[in-house]
């Protein structure tokens, strides 16, 4: 069983470097993972994935890559000489992109996560770009072709969990975003649920942002997070 330090990754939405070291002083050696996404990324560059690597963190480097299959390749190629554990490709960028993103990914064991349809796209959004239909179809369509071209997991919404694991079977690693600890805001998550709820459903790995880095006390926060967990992990062994 996975214990609740190994499957919360914390999100480090932040401008700058200044703003990461003071939380990642405050989360070191509490959690294991943390998300290193676009905003801090293109501020900061790779040295901030190797401070994080010197602090102990195991990186999520979360660039959403969908580009041609040769420019993802390289930039996986790229990431490979980072000491990422964990990134993440678009499967909108279509099965011989995902391929060439596997390939790469395999010389160094890195966690290849597809995302389908991005939160913020609704049903209105997916039809004025020519995919119509229910949100979840698409997501599940976009789920078995992200298995079929060899991804190691997908990132999913709360409400997409438990059809994707019904679907997908057990070997897809599934990580959760819209995670809200009781008493927390939801912010612009529209499709939010509690650690505990996104454990049963059948999500491996935890992102969680604002609940925890905007906290007035952000270990503290954490710290609650993974005591709500110790029971719901208990329970899935
Ligand atoms: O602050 P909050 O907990 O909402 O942060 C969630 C994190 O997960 C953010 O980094 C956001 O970009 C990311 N994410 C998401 N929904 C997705 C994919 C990623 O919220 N579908």
């Amino acid at each position: 069983m996975k214990t609740a330090k190994e499957i919360i990754i914390v999100a480090l939405d932040v401008p700058v470097r200044a703003s990461a070291d003071i939380l990642m002083d405050r989360l070191a050696g509490k959690v294991d993972w943390i998300k290193i996404g676009l905003q801090l990324f293109t501020a900061e560059g790779p040295s901030i994935v190797r401070e994080a690597r010197e602090r102990g963190f195991r990186v999520f480097l979360d660039l959403k890559f969908h580009d041609i299959p040769n420019t993802v390749r390289q930039a996986i190629r790229s990431i490979r000489k980072l000491d990422v554990e964990m990134t993440t490709v678009h499967t909108l960028g279509g099965p011989e992109m995902l391929r060439a993103a596997v390939e790469e990914a395999a010389e160094k064991n890195l966690l290849l996560l597809g995302v389908t349809m991005l939160t913020s796209m609704d049903e209105a959004q997916a039809g004025a770009i020519g995919l119509p239909g229910p949100m979840e179809e698409q997501v599940v369509r976009l789920g078995r072709l992200a298995k079929a071209a060899g991804l190691s997991g997908l990132v999913a919404s709360p409400r997409e969990t438990t059809r994707l694991r019904a679907e997908l079977g057990a070997e897809l690693q599934i990580v959760t975003p819209g995670i809200r600890p009781a008493g927390s805001e939801a912010g612009d998550q529209r499709r939010t649920l509690s650690p505990a709820e996104a454990v049963r459903s059948g999500s491996d790995y935890l992102v969680v942002g604002r609940p925890i880095t905007q906290a007035p006390d952000p270990a503290q926060a954490l710290q609650s997070l993974l005591d709500e967990l110790q029971n719901p992990l208990s329970e899935c062994t």
